[in-house]
């Protein structure tokens, strides 16, 4: 089933006012947690081409784990889309400021600091699908629209992979403020993921650490609710059954299943917790791999852009053979990048808990990797790892991305912060003269070289 074109809508500025927090629990590591577990629609023809601007470890015990999103209703809610004010009037559009965190969600962070982690982001999700969530639509504004990849982002900040898995909170999430959702990783069957305790809260560095390992209700239950999808632009992340016999054909199969209700779909050989997916990130594996799923895109009656998301711990070398191959896989945009098995930048020693780190401690490293494709190609670059403000949304852009993602500050910060981080975006690019986002991609590369 097919849809017209993406819809931009415009601001609604009334609607309830609601503030979210996605804090996770702080608990001690328990003795499991060590090393065990760890066994291991359409709208834009797929292509485009990246706006350039023209100026210019150890794995281990954390002193401090938490819980995924438990969510709190509380003070301010992102305050619907920005009105087309600029484009309308050549006015700068109004950018409301964020508040502060209400006393309310203080309390409501505090008791949920008791709860299990994954159970808190499980519990986050239903506070969300029951209506509990903002009220609003994606902040736009003439500088925040952008064309990436074929597809038309109302603005460039989108949510990342892994928060929503099943695509149960779409309609909620589509009014968070985001300019574009990312749900999945989808496998064909199916699965329950690695054994939990499976996702820790890293407080004190604003990070945190998983090892879900595709966990998922299957590509048919999503292809279901991907169905009664609201209007936006969503993709779905692709993965592979850990005991597939040909992983390969997972990607293709899980694509081919769920397109009709997509804006785009992303190939995920990049999380570490899945065993030897990361191999696939190899120049003739990945090259088979894309090859077939690219074949499946183009047999669809509606072939979507296809994105590669790659891992932050590739090599200079390896970085430069998936920007070929992603090139001659005619891939529309590459996602810099999952989750890190580095342990640098943690101010906690402590921290032993095998998985992938995200948050604030992977925005250098994964900013670099960004930085190094957009220096070796042409094609759009979408950056993750770390964001969790307007400054390093910007400074991703600066480095080559044409669009930002962000999960953990989420869980500090609460969904509201899509909105906020828009709009601080909005805000820097007027201060620095930019008309449009897209003229400063790239702009600050070099600083990261
Ligand atoms: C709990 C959790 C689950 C994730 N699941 C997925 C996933 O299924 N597929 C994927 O491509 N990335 C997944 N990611 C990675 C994120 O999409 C993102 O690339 C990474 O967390 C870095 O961004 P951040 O620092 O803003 O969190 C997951 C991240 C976390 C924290």
């Amino acid at each position: 089933m097919g849809r017209s074109g993406p819809r931009r809508r415009n601001a609604r500025r009334s609607g309830r006012s609601r503030r979210w927090l996605h804090p996770f629990l702080d608990c001690r590591t328990g003795a499991r947690d060590g090393r065990e577990a760890f066994r291991g629609r359409g709208r834009a023809g797929a292509g485009g081409h990246r706006h350039r601007g023209t100026g210019r470890s150890a794995l281990g015990a954390v002193a401090r784990r938490s819980a995924f999103p438990a969510s709190l209703p509380g003070a301010e809610a992102p305050r619907g889309g920005l009105v087309e004010e600029a484009a309308a009037g050549g006015r700068t559009p109004r950018i409301p400021r964020g508040h502060g965190m209400s006393a309310l969600e203080k309390l409501g962070l505090a008791a949920l600091h008791r709860i299990d982690p994954e159970t808190g982001h499980g519990l986050a999700l239903k506070a969300l699908k029951a209506g509990l969530g903002p009220k609003g639509s994606p902040v736009t504004s003439a500088r925040l629209a952008t064309r990436v990849a074929g597809l038309d982002l109302p603005n460039p900040v989108g949510l990342a992979a892994g928060f929503d898995k099943n695509a149960v909170a779409l309609d909620a999430l589509a009014q968070t403020g985001f300019g574009f959702v990312e749900v999945g990783a989808a496998t064909p069957r199916p699965q329950e993921g690695n054994p939990r305790p499976r996702l820790w809260r890293l407080t004190q560095d604003r990070a945190a650490i998983n090892r879900f390992g595709f966990n998922n209700e299957g590509m048919e239950t999503i292809a279901g609710r991907l169905a009664r999808r609201p209007a936006g632009i969503i993709g779905l992340n692709l993965g592979a059954n850990k005991d597939s016999e040909d992983r390969a054909a997972d990607f293709a199969a899980v694509l081919t299943r769920c397109a009709a209700h997509l804006d785009f779909a992303t190939v995920n050989v990049s999380s570490p917790n899945t065993e030897k997916l990361r191999d696939l990130q190899g120049r003739a594996a990945l090259s088979a791999l894309l090859a077939g799923v690219m074949a499946a895109n183009a047999a669809l009656p509606r072939p979507l852009p296809v994105f590669l998301k790659i891992a932050p711990d590739l090599s200079e070398a390896e970085i430069e053979d998936v920007a070929r191959v992603a090139e001659e896989a005619r891939v529309s945009a590459i996602v810099a990048t999952n989750t890190t098995l580095s342990r640098d930048g943690l101010t906690d020693s402590s921290v032993t808990t095998m998985g992938g780190l995200s948050g604030q401690p992977l925005f250098e490293r994964s900013t670099r990797v960004l930085a190094r494709l957009s220096s070796l190609t042409d094609l759009p670059l979408i950056g993750v790892g770390g964001v969790g403000s307007a400054e390093q949304a910007y400074a991703k852009i600066r480095a080559g991305a044409s669009a930002v993602q962000l999960y953990t500050a989420l869980v500090y910060g609460g969904v509201s912060l899509a909105g906020e981080i828009a709009r601080g975006l909005n805000a820097l690019l007027a201060r620095d003269g930019f008309a449009n986002v897209a003229d400063v991609v790239g702009t600050g590369r070099s600083d990261w070289l």
